[in-house]
């Protein structure tokens, strides 16, 4: 089985890259990947040992790399992880995100109906959803709940989406598509909440929440979003949508608590700043029908989870460290600053 990992220098790609080899050790895994801002092949690095594993450098948007790929590789199946991810960036600068999202997910469609590829799976995200009210707990996204987006990011996603299940309909690609909630982990890219939040109290920095901090995510260690992934592309029908995720929901200002508490840090770091535009109120996901349909469940709870992920980037801080005294810093003072 040879399987495309598109996005596989990034935060769930490369979880998932490491899950494969590990999981499926017959397999060959190739992961194309642009390395954008958010792309790192130190996250590779011991993937890269692994004769089962090629990386490429290569944009999903580039017609002719990802034709020239698939004549050569022969995949069996295609995993599109390959985003533009962070919705403060798509609110400055959305371009980029249609282009990557909507056109780069057309190009990797073409190419496996070109080359007969036996499954394309679209890495989509609750977002796609819009948002929950507050105080109507009772209510979660269902596969069926209506597409309604908020962000430029979401808005791309959506795109993505529909031409995915366009494609099924019209040629008869045989694609699957998840729908995760919130992740958390090693490897989470440093403009990101809890990274950032982790980041900033090591470092004695301001914690800067958004608005009041009452905004609700539901949160799942990446490790099982992963898994999820696997299952779905084995087992999973064509033409269906999977929502994950795995009832965690919190605040976002719990999370930033449980951080400091974590770290012994002062709760005095806390700096409210300006809400992010068009926010998002509460994400929930209803994940009955993976768990039915395909017995998956999460193995990881948000106790032990963030715990293992403070661990991660206590002991992993040359990785996160490079990152945050990189070009990110410009950005971070232009989110940031007089706000
Ligand atoms: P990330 O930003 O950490 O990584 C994205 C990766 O894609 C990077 O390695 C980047 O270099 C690569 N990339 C970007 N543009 C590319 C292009 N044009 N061609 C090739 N590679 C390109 O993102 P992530 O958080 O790992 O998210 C991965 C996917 O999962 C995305 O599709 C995202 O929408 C989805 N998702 C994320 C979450 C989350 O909580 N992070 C939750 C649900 C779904
Ligand atoms: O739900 C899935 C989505 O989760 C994915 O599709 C996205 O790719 C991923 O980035 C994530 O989107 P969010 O916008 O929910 O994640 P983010 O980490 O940016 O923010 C989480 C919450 O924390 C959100 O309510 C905004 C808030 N926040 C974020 C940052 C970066 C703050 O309060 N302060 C911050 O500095």
């Amino acid at each position: 089985m040879k399987i495309l990992v598109t996005g596989g220098a990034g935060f769930i790609g490369s979880n998932f890259v490491y899950l494969m080899l590990d999981k499926h050790p017959d397999y060959k895994i190739v992961c194309l990947d642009a390395l954008t801002y958010a792309g790192n092949l130190e996250t590779l690095e011991e993937a890269m040992k692994n004769p089962n594993f090629t990386f490429v450098k290569g944009d999903i948007a580039d017609r002719e790399c990802v034709f020239d790929l698939f004549e050569k590789e022969n995949f069996d199946i295609v995993v599109n992880f390959a985003a533009e991810s962070h919705v403060d960036r798509s609110i400055e600068t959305p371009e980029i995100f249609l282009k990557t999202n909507i056109m780069g997910t057309q190009v990797l469609m073409d190419a496996s109906k070109k080359y007969g590829v036996k499954r394309y799976h679209q890495v989509s995200t609750d977002e796609v959803y819009g948002d929950l009210p507050l105080e109507r707990t009772d209510l979660f996204f269902t596969e069926e709940t209506p597409i309604h987006t908020s962000s430029p990011y979401s808005a791309s996603k959506a795109a993505a989406d529909l031409l995915v299940l366009a494609y099924h309909r019209t040629y008869g690609l045989p694609v699957t598509i998840s729908r995760c909630s919130n992740n958390y982990g090693p490897y989470h890219f440093p403009e990101k909440l809890i990274p950032l939040m982790i980041a900033n109290a090591l470092n004695d920095k301001n914690l800067p929440v958004y608005g009041d901090g009452l905004n609700v995510r539901d949160w799942l260690y990446v490790e099982d979003h992963c898994s999820a992934i696997d299952l779905i592309i084995h087992d999973g029908k064509v033409g269906e949508v999977y929502n994950i995720g795995g009832h965690n929901e919190k605040t976002n200002i719990d999370v930033v608590r449980i951080i400091i508490k974590q770290l012994g840090k002062s709760e005095d770091l806390i700096t409210y700043v300006k809400d992010r535009a068009g926010h998002d109120r509460r994400y929930a996901i209803d994940p009955a029908k993976i768990h039915a349909q395909l017995g998956w469940l999460p193995s990881t709870d948000f106790e032990t989870g963030i715990k293992k992920t403070i661990n991660w980037y206590l002991d992993n801080k040359p990785w996160w460290e490079k990152i945050i005294s990189g070009e990110y810093q410009q950005y971070y003072d232009r989110m940031y600053t007089n706000n």
